[in-house]
C-alpha cells in the first residue's frame, strides 16, 4: 500500500516525487523514495536543467541526471525530465551572449536534442515525459521576457518542441507553469498557446500544472480549469505540488493543509486526462520553499523527521 499504489488502482499513471542528488546519501530518505508503492515516478529537482547539463557551449555533463534516471530504473519508477528551456538556472554563456535569431535557434536545438536524446529510452516506459518549456508566462498571461522570447518571440517554444519530438518520439512533451491551477488570465494564455501550437502542427502532449500553492488559498476552479485544458486535446499532470504556510506551523494550519492537499488531488482524480501527480519533494527536510519564500515552509506531506503529516491523509482521502 502507498500513494502510487492507490493512484494506480484509481486509474492514474503515477503518484510521484521530486528529488535531488545531494539528498540521495540520506538512507532514511531514500528508503521512502525508493518504494514504488509509494512513489511511481520521480523528477530531478535540478540535475537535468541547462546549467547542469550544458555548462559550456556544446559540452554536456549528464552525471547528476544519470544518477536520477538510473535510480528511477532501479526502482521501477517513471521519469519526468525537467527541464530543457527555462529562463532560470541558465549557464552564463546563454544569458551573456548577444544572440541573433539563427545562433540562438541552433543553441536551443543542440541543447534540447542532446539532452532529450541522451535520456531517450532510459526510462522503463514510453509514458515518461519532458518539461520541454518551463514557465513561459508572466502572471498576467503575457509572455515572459527572457533571452529566448526577446530574441525569437514565441517561436522559441515550437523550436524546442520540434527538437524534442525528433530526439525522442516516445516522450510526452509538456509545457509547465505555475499559477495556472485555477481559471484566469495565465491559464487562458496557456490554453491559447496550446491551441495555436496544435493548429500549426507543433508537437505538444501535455500541460504541467506546477501547483506551488498556499494553505487556505487553493483555487476553487481547479477541476473546471483542468477540464478546459484537456478539452484542447492534451493531457495534464500536477507536476510540482506543495502547499506552504507562514511559519510557525500550528495544528489548525496543518489541518487546513490536509484539506487543501485533498482538494488538489481530488481535482486531478476527477479529470480523466489528468495522468498523475508529483509532490515537489515529499519531505519538509528538502523542500525548496523556506529558502525561496521568506518565513514560509512546512509545505510537504512528510515533516522534517520523515514522519507523515495530516497532509498525507489528505492525499489518501483525495485519491
Ligand atoms: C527549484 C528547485 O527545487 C531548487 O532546488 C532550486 O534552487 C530552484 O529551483 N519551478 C520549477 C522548478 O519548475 O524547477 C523549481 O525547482 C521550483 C519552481
Amino acid at each position: 500500500n502507498g500513494l502510487n499504489a492507490l493512484a494506480k488502482t484509481q486509474g492514474k499513471l503515477y503518484f510521484g516525487s521530486a528529488t535531488d542528488n545531494p539528498e540521495l546519501t540520506n538512507t532514511a530518505y531514500t528508503a521512502i523514495l525508493d518504494n514504488n508503492m509509494m512513489f511511481g515516478q520521480i523528477t530531478p529537482g535540478n540535475s537535468m536543467k541547462w546549467d547542469a547539463t550544458e555548462p559550456e557551449p556544446g559540452t554536456f555533463t549528464f552525471s547528476g541526471g544519470d544518477q536520477i534516471a538510473d535510480l528511477a530504473k532501479t526502482n521501477g519508477q517513471l521519469l519526468r525530465g525537467h527541464n530543457t528551456v527555462w529562463y532560470s538556472q541558465l549557464p552564463s554563456w546563454v544569458t551573456s551572449t548577444s544572440w541573433n535569431a539563427t545562433g540562438l535557434t541552433a543553441a536551443i536545438q543542440r541543447h534540447v536534442s542532446t539532452v532529450v536524446g541522451h535520456y531517450k529510452g532510459q526510462s522503463l516506459s514510453s509514458s515518461y515525459s519532458w518539461d520541454v518549456v518551463n514557465e513561459p508566462f508572466n502572471d498576467d498571461g503575457t509572455f515572459r521576457s527572457d533571452v529566448f522570447y526577446d530574441t525569437l518571440g514565441e517561436s522559441y517554444i515550437s523550436i524546442a518542441l520540434i527538437a524534442a519530438r525528433a530526439a525522442d518520439p516516445n516522450a510526452k512533451l509538456y509545457i509547465n507553469d505555475y499559477n495556472i491551477e485555477g481559471t484566469g488570465a495565465k491559464s487562458t494564455a496557456m490554453q491559447n498557446l496550446v491551441t495555436s501550437l496544435k493548429s500549426q502542427g507543433v508537437p505538444i502532449d501535455g500541460v504541467g500544472i506546477e501547483s506551488h500553492l498556499i494553505v487556505g488559498e487553493v483555487p476553487t476552479t481547479m477541476q473546471e480549469n483542468l477540464e478546459a485544458i484537456t478539452a484542447l486535446g492534451v493531457e495534464v499532470a500536477i507536476t510540482e505540488l506543495d502547499i506552504r504556510m507562514t511559519l510557525p506551523e500550528t495544528a489548525a494550519l496543518l489541518d487546513q493543509q490536509k484539506t487543501d492537499y485533498q482538494t488538489v488531488i481530488s481535482a486531478c482524480m476527477a479529470v480523466e486526462k489528468c495522468v498523475g501527480m508529483t509532490v515537489w519533494d515529499y519531505t519538509d527536510l528538502y523542500s525548496w520553499v523556506p529558502s525561496t519564500f521568506s518565513g514560509q515552509g512546512a509545505a510537504c506531506p512528510w515533516d522534517e523527521n520523515l514522519d507523515r503529516k495530516p497532509a498525507y491523509d489528505g492525499i489518501v482521502a483525495g485519491l
